[in-house]
């Protein structure tokens, strides 16, 4: 069980009166992982790989160190599977920008995926002439797995798709839909912002191909995330960028490039902020993913519980608190969901997020919103208390 007393000890910014339900944009930061990132610039601030002195040996094995901790994280045989990045947005990108797309490619992505996995593969279609086929599902976010067996073929090159939406918070049945895809000798991008945060994830066990999660949702500092690439695919998946630190030998008319993952992380690196991210790793590890889940669970149940409670507002995504994270996103009849969140904020000391969420897909397909909805978001570090008073404060606000 989740001592949330003692991790609330770790995290000083809530002392202050304000109640943070917006983790799922961003979530905050352990004194552990701050401390981290100091230790660096007060310690041995200086660039990795490249020098002989102290200070840099010190950075570099530090930084290493960062990528064996998120390697072992989610499960990767090495951190030569991983490669640094600044959040899934890049790792995503660093897929699509990587293969080579033919006309006759297909790639299948569902409905529900944030822009960052949807825009992507429109521009790959517009670019290379790929086909994009899009899985849709309920308004409760329920997938049909024989929606994605229809769609999923032996043309299909890559499937796309979320672990857990970001405006729904459901949780997609990934091991079976990464299952259909091998049959069909598909590669699997899995997008991990959502779902590395809340739920215990192998990407071994998983079998996935391509894994992007986002350091900072995940109690890691800003600019900080990764991409997880499968051993069968490093030979074949180019890096985003090339120059600096990607390199193994450059001649006047040629280059080879470094192994994994530094081919991957051209330049200077964001070095503070992936060490950060390797003690976030340390810190969640600590926790416990399995007490997170069930943290997570006890606060999505009296999220619903509590909103679906009050008259006129609608909640979106699965009833069943079990097939979703700590995460709620609902409206208040006709209120524009910015005005409700900027009631929450200055009148009763709750940050939510208002808005389409990134996922324009969703709210015009699912629920023709065109304002979005308001979206509470929660952690390990959040309490049942602080849901209950976001409860009657949307209880005032619909009665008003
Ligand atoms: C499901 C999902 N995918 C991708 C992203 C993009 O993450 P980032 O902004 O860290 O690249 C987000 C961010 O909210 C998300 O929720």
């Amino acid at each position: 069980m989740l001592d949330v007393k003692s991790i609330r000890k770790d995290f000083p910014i809530l002392e202050q009166d304000f109640i943070y339900l917006d983790s799922a944009a961003s979530s905050l930061t352990p004194e552990q992982v701050v401390l981290k990132e100091m230790e660096f610039y007060r310690g041995y601030r200086a660039n990795v790989e490249r020098g002989v002195h102290r200070w840099s040996q010190e950075a570099s094995e530090e930084y290493e160190n960062a990528h064996e901790e998120a390697a072992k994280f989610i499960g990767a045989p090495s951190k030569a599977n991983v490669a640094m990045l600044r959040n899934t947005t890049e790792g995503i990108n660093l897929v699509a920008n990587s293969q080579d797309w033919k006309k006759t490619d297909k790639i299948v992505t569902s409905v529900i995926e944030h822009h960052s996995n949807f825009i992507t593969w429109l521009r790959v279609r517009q670019r290379y002439g790929t086909k994009v086929d899009v899985v849709r599902c309920d308004t409760e976010g329920i997938f049909e797995l024989a929606d994605w067996e229809k769609a999923i073929d032996d043309d299909t090159t890559l499937v796309a798709v979320t672990h857990v939406s970001n405006v729904l918070g459901c949780i997609m049945p990934i091991k079976e839909i990464i299952e259909i895809a091998h049959e069909h000798g598909a590669k699997v991008l899995v997008d991990g912002a959502q779902g590395v945060p809340h739920i215990e994830t192998d990407v071994m066990k998983l079998g996935v191909d391509f894994l992007a999660f986002s350091g900072h949702k995940m109690l890691g500092p800003t600019g900080s995330g990764g991409l997880y690439i499968a051993e069968h695919e490093i030979p074949t998946t180019e890096p985003l960028c090339i120059g600096g630190g990607t390199i193994a030998d450059v001649s006047i008319d040629d280059y080879v490039l470094a192994v994994p993952p530094m081919k991957y992380e051209a330049g200077t690196p964001a070095i503070a902020q992936v060490i950060g991210l390797g003690e976030a790793c340390r810190y969640l590890t600590k926790a416990g993913m399995k007490n997170i889940e069930e943290w997570d669970l006890k606060l999505a149940n009296r999220l619903l519980d509590g909103l679906s409670e009050i008259p006129g507002v609608e909640i979106y995504g699965p009833k069943d608190p079990k097939q979703r994270v700590g995460l709620a996103t609902f409206n208040i009849e006709d209120m524009n969901p910015h005005d409700v969140a900027l009631t929450l904020d200055m009148e009763y000391d709750v940050a939510t997020r208002s808005g389409h969420h990134c996922a324009l897909p969703l709210m015009k397909e699912l629920y023709q919103l065109n304002q979005g909805n308001v979206r509470a978001s929660t952690y390990l570090y959040n309490t049942v208390e602080e849901i209950d008073h976001l409860i009657s404060a949307v209880e005032e606000i619909a009665k008003s």
